[in-house]
């Protein structure tokens, strides 16, 4: 099925596309760890992103989230990584999450203890920040 281009636009404002500050990638396993661990950090981090008010795009802290099942890591996980600061981190179970949603997300301090590297993303200058109000040619 295809949608125009406008619906998906639609959408995308919807989802609070275009305002967000940061983009959490979560795997879910099943190499970097178990399917239940990676689903029950992903539950969590639902939770507080919602609980918190991060999760509709608006404020300086807003989050999008996506799960996905290989960050090519495949130990050691649940691996999480956050955009645009391309901080990696590990072990992200289901009882650190608060606490990174509070230091990270909303400090903006990374929890270094569990970061294993790090690859940030140049900021487009070219970039719209918000989603465009009209269709785009
Ligand atoms: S299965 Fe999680 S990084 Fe590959």
């Amino acid at each position: 099925m295809e949608e125009s281009k406008e619906k998906l636009q639609e959408i995308a404002r919807t989802m609070g596309v275009g305002q967000y500050r940061r983009h959490v990638f979560l795997c879910l396993g099943p190499d970097c760890c178990a399917e239940k661990v990676g689903r029950e950090a992903w539950d969590v981090l639902k939770r507080e992103l919602k609980d918190r008010g991060l999760s509709l795009g608006a404020g300086p802290a807003a989050c999008y989230r996506t799960k996905v099942n290989c960050l090519r890591i495949c130990a050691g996980g649940p691996i999480m990584v956050v955009y645009p600061e391309g901080t990696w981190y590990c072990g992200m179970t289901a009882d650190r999450i608060p606490r990174f949603v509070q230091q990270h997300l909303i400090e903006g301090k990374p929890v270094e203890e569990w970061v294993f590297t790090r690859n940030p993303l140049p900021h487009d200058q070219s970039a719209n920040p918000n989603p465009p109000a009209s269709p785009v040619a």
